[in-house]
């Protein structure tokens, strides 16, 4: 498995990291940590979590899956063979179970947050430290286009980068990162970071995968300027780009287990329909739509490391064989020409 500098950061990670929402509600403890090590057998150095999961969120189960890897830290004593990653939750009036629902990106809840996911991780450095979602308005999970009547009060990115300053310091958090950003927003924390010498930003956690590609869409060249890496979250859409659901609109998994209304972005039409042209392409091509799917991402010069997500061994499998998978040129074209005629169906 190839490593890579994470922007201007001395962490050295995977060009797949293992994601691991589904650890505590869809994967029990021990398949969690079977899950871990077989990435790590296969060469995965490089671990996504959030204080958040597992999905889908609950008051019950927030902080099993830091817990889970926690215990895997602890039975294993891999700390140091891994670059663990996580992430603090923004603000989330849904989310009650997370800060009396008053969460935001301020320096008491950040500091309160970290100390939360060291516990249950069990480890005394988090290696990159990310911000789930902005604390300002920002166009976030489906919202298409920028909305100035949505502007609400939000904590300063000066404020928030002045705590993780801290935290690094403290030796607490190696590096950062941002997630769910706009290319605004990875500017506006580059420059506020060198105004006030603060960390820099690492990395970008964003979707990412072939039918939401908005990242291409002037990211793409702020993070190559600015020597941001990408990791690209959700690159099947949820288990869209696997066909399952275009053969079969009931095949079991998260988009049939959970209520459509909590990721409205997946099960729109267009995207259902866009998914069958691309398991078509694959299948007349020799591949499976998942292969053809990751080999997308984990071939994009942009991303730095492609974040995977598996509810059994065997997928897993699949989807870390599909490294070796090589897109043709003929097959781009194929993708193309896809791309534009359903462009984006699931932004
Ligand atoms: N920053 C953020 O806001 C954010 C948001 C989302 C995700 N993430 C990160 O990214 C990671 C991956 O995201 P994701 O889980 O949404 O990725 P994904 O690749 O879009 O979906 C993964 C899901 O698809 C199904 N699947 C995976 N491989 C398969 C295969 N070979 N055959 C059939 N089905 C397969 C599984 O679910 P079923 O078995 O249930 O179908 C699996 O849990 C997460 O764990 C998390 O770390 C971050």
């Amino acid at each position: 498995m190839q490593t890579t500098h994470l922007g201007n950061s001395d962490l050295k990670v995977s060009k797949i990291c293992l994601g691991t929402m589904t650890f505590g509600e869809q994967n029990t403890e021990a398949e969690a940590h079977s899950q871990l090590d077989y990435a790590l057998e296969r060469g995965i150095n490089f671990i996504d979590t959030a204080e958040m999961y597992p999905v889908m969120p609950r008051a019950e189960t927030q902080g099993k899956t830091e817990q889970y890897i926690g215990s895997w830290l602890k039975k294993s004593g891999k700390r140091r063979d891994i670059i663990l990653a996580t992430k603090v939750a923004g603000p989330a009036r849904g989310m009650q179970w997370i800060r009396q629902g008053q969460n935001d990106l301020n320096a008491a809840n950040i500091r309160a947050a970290v100390d939360a996911s060291l516990k249950r991780l069990q480890t005394d450095y988090i290696d990159l430290y990310q911000l789930h979602w902005p604390s300002r308005n920002a166009p976030i999970f489906g919202q298409k286009q920028f909305d100035p009547a949505l502007e609400r009060p939000h904590t300063a990115i000066a404020e928030t980068l002045s705590v993780l300053d801290e935290l690094v310091k403290a030796g607490k958090i190696r590096a950062i990162g941002v997630s769910n950003e706009t290319s605004w927003g990875v500017s506006e924390f580059i420059h506020q970071a060198e105004k006030l010498q603060a960390p820099r930003i690492a990395s970008i956690q964003n979707a990412y995968h072939l039918m939401n590609r908005a990242f291409e869409q002037g990211l793409d060249e702020t993070c190559f300027r600015d020597n941001v890496g990408l990791l690209a979250y959700s690159p099947l859409a949820f288990g869209q780009l696997t066909g399952k659901y275009a053969d079969d609109l009931n095949a079991h998994g998260r988009l049939t287990l959970f209520p459509p209304s909590w990721s409205p972005r997946y099960t729109r039409p267009l995207v259902l329909e866009t998914a069958k042209r691309y398991a078509d392409l694959a299948r007349a091509n020799g591949l499976t739509p998942t292969q053809l799917a990751l080999a997308w991402c984990y071939s994009r010069w942009f991303v730095a490391s492609t974040i995977i997500g598996a509810t059994s061994l065997k997928q897993l499998k699949e989807n870390i064989d599909a490294y070796e998978v090589k897109l043709s040129d003929e097959l781009i074209a194929g993708i193309e020409k896809i791309h534009a005629e359903s462009h984006n169906p699931a932004q």
